[in-house]
């Protein structure tokens, strides 16, 4: 488990500065004002401060940017840090300060002077999220960093708004835990396992084995896990922190790997079919912070885990299979398996919760990935303002999110001759077509938005945000859908 580094606020303590071990960070308006823990930082050191805020190097940073001094002369700290952001800062770039201080703070004490600074909170939860580190697998892991303590002129107000951002720091790291894991690690009982300890945050957790599945008549989702020696589970959890609303539901695709199955991948690049469960973390992370806030909304996750193997019990390319929701599935492709998986979860989804709106993300297509590539999610939908008020929430939390067409030509390339429909529609839009045979096991009246997160789950170099590897993409815009729509 990755946790978070504590983030203390403190009231400004201008003579402690001097003795202040580690790193010592300061903002500067991009004016070059100087509030009084920078003249007491520019006293100290001679007059350093007010040379840099002249220089070329302070002209040239971008607001959000951090310029380092190592060794400052008439201080104990081993660097000085200066945060170039405005008194109001717009959210993404008090997000982007914090997060360029955690880049280079280095693992030491950390003490930032932030004065009168607006959206500390949002710097603070930008240095929470990029101070993320997996190492949980490293065996010469040196110790995690330090925590930090941020000096500002209203601590108990700084503390109570970053209460609720803590919240959301928490659950990104556990979606990005859950998705850096290796499968071999993260079985699906594992991941059960994980989620069932969410009901130590008031979450209520129910888990369904191969059993009650069958019983549902979740043939589709259990078809796909049939290979596996790992058993599919259906985990629900369900947070009720509203009135007798009915609630919003989250469904994650939790595939924790995909080899193919008998449509086997090519060698190249399978490892990275570990982060396949990836909608099934995102949900896993929103539900955690929405706990962890005690938001004000009823909001039900249900995740599908499964793993997608070959072997003499895998389903076969040709198979028939019958979803709980009746409809038959010819399963032309092993590998489009994210879809079987959903349908099954969905449907159940709206017969148990009847929800006011369903979301479900998925790692669905490779096609995704060609479509956006890793800047912007997918949005599918079934309905205008839904979608409209996700992409705002999304935009709000800075995670890209961009919507696609849906239509009956598209629906109609999923005819299958001897079944209700196949699994697959052909290579042109790829991610279309399986938003088109989800959007097969949504009700008429269910608001629905399908989130195709392929390119954006994990990705091979940094974000603002993330090191390389896991982003959790998704669980801020969820959660401020969530406190915008469906909260008091
Ligand atoms: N999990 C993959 C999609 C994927 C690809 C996610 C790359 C992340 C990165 C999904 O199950 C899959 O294999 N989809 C197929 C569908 C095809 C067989 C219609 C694909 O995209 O190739
Ligand atoms: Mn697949
Ligand atoms: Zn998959």
């Amino acid at each position: 488990m990755t946790t978070p580094i504590t983030i203390d606020f403190t009231e400004t303590d201008l003579d402690a500065l001097k003795d202040a071990g580690g790193t010592l960070a300061v903002i500067v308006t991009p004016e070059g004002k100087l509030d009084p823990a920078a003249r007491r930082l520019n006293r100290l050191t001679k007059g350093t401060l007010a040379r840099l805020v002249e220089a070329d190097r302070f002209a040239k940073a971008k607001e959000g940017d951090a310029i380092t001094m190592a060794f400052p002369a008439g201080m104990a700290a081993d660097m000085l840090v200066v945060l170039k952001l405005s008194r109001r800062p717009s959210v993404e770039d008090a997000r982007k300060a914090g997060a360029s201080l955690a880049k280079v703070r280095g693992k030491g004490a950390l003490t930032l002077c932030a004065g009168s600074t607006n959206k500390i909170e949002e710097l603070a939860l930008g240095l929470s999220l990029r101070s993320y580190d997996f190492t949980d697998h490293k065996s010469d892991d040196s110790d995690p960093a330090e925590g930090a303590t941020v000096m500002v002129t209203k601590p108990d107000a700084a503390t109570d708004a970053w209460a609720d951002k803590a919240a959301l720091a928490d659950g990104v790291f556990f979606t990005r835990d859950l998705v850096n894991e290796p499968a071999n690690v993260l079985t699906t009982v594992e991941f059960a396992g994980r989620l069932k300890a969410l009901s130590g945050l008031g979450v209520e957790v129910t888990v369904l084995g191969e059993d009650e599945l069958e019983q549902l008549g979740m043939r589709a989702l259990l078809a796909v896990g049939h290979g596996s020696e790992s058993p599919s589970k259906v985990v629900v959890m369900e947070w009720k922190g509203g009135g007798d609303e009915a609630p919003l539901a989250l469904v994650g695709k939790g595939v924790v790997f995909d080899t193919g199955g008998i449509s086997l991948k090519p060698a190249g690049g399978m490892e990275d079919m570990t982060m396949d469960m990836g909608g099934a973390g995102v949900v896993a992370g929103a539900m955690r912070a929405i706990a962890q806030r005690k938001a004000k909304a009823n909001v039900v996750g249900l995740v599908g885990l499964v793993e997608n193997m070959p072997s003499g019990r895998a389903q076969r390319p040709g198979d028939v299979v019958k979803s709980m929701k009746g409809d038959t599935i010819e399963v032309i492709n092993t590998d489009a398996e994210g879809r079987l998986v959903l349908c099954d979860v969905m449907w159940y989804a709206q017969e148990k919760f009847a929800p006011a709106g369903m979301v479900d993300l998925a790692t669905l297509t490779g096609a995704m990935v060609i479509a956006l590539g890793h800047e912007n999610g997918g949005v599918f939908s079934n309905n205008d303002a839904f979608a409209n008020a996700f992409l705002k929430a999304a935009a709000a939390e800075g995670e890209g999110a961009w919507r696609l067409p849906m239509g009956q030509a598209y629906d109609d390339l999923l005819k299958s001759r001897i079944a209700d429909m196949k699994n697959v529609g052909g290579r042109a839009a790829g991610s279309i077509t399986a938003a088109q045979f989800l959007g097969r096991f949504v009700k008429e009246d269910t608001p629905w938005i399908h989130l195709d997160i392929a390119g954006v789950a994990s990705v091979k170099s940094d974000t603002m945000l993330a090191p390389k590897g896991a982003t959790g993409w998704g669980v801020l815009a969820l959660d401020r859908l969530v406190r915008d729509n469906y909260e008091g």
